[in-house]
């Protein structure tokens, strides 16, 4: 299995923003943590960032032959941008929104997310843990398809 671990507009800057809400940690960090943990469950990732919203749909356009599923963190795209919202219907790829901080107990133009119901599932508030849980969630529901099959 391939995923696409894609993130949006600073999420780049992890370990420098805001570190009281998003971590000390850098993406970079993040992503090596990740990737060891795909390696153990025999998965391989691809990792993609765009701070724009145009860069995050042309991600998804490109890689929807390429990847069996998309670990989502839209940032703050999450909360109005319905164009990122139909490129995953478009696309027809499973897609797990994940954020880091929990965007329900925070500003109230955090509360809604216009994406979520084009997602297959949603995990927020773990920090760097919603990216791990994310791609365990991917794993089981692979291996949970194999024993229907059976
Ligand atoms: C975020 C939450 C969003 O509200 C915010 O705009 C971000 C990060 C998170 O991971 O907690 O950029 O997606």
């Amino acid at each position: 299995m391939r995923l696409l671990v894609l993130n949006g507009p600073s999420l780049n800057l992890l370990g420098e923003r805001e570190p009281g809400v998003y971590g000390q940690e850098t993406w970079d960090e993040i992503a090596a943590r990740l990737a060891r943990s795909a390696a153990k469950f025999g998965v391989e990732l691809a990792f993609d960032q765009h701070n724009s919203e145009g860069g995050l749909i042309d991600a998804l356009q490109r890689e929807r032959r390429s990847v069996q599923g998309v670990i989502l963190n839209p940032g703050a795209y999450t909360h109005y941008s319905y164009a990122l919202r139909d490129a995953i219907a478009a696309v027809a790829l499973p897609v797990i929104e994940v954020h880091l901080s929990l965007p329900e107990a925070r500003e109230r133009f955090r509360h809604r997310s216009v994406i979520a119901a084009a997602c297959i599932g949603r995990i927020a508030g773990f920090g760097a843990l919603s990216y791990e849980l994310a791609l365990e969630a991917f794993v089981r529901r692979a291996g949970a398809a194999e024993v229907t099959e059976e």
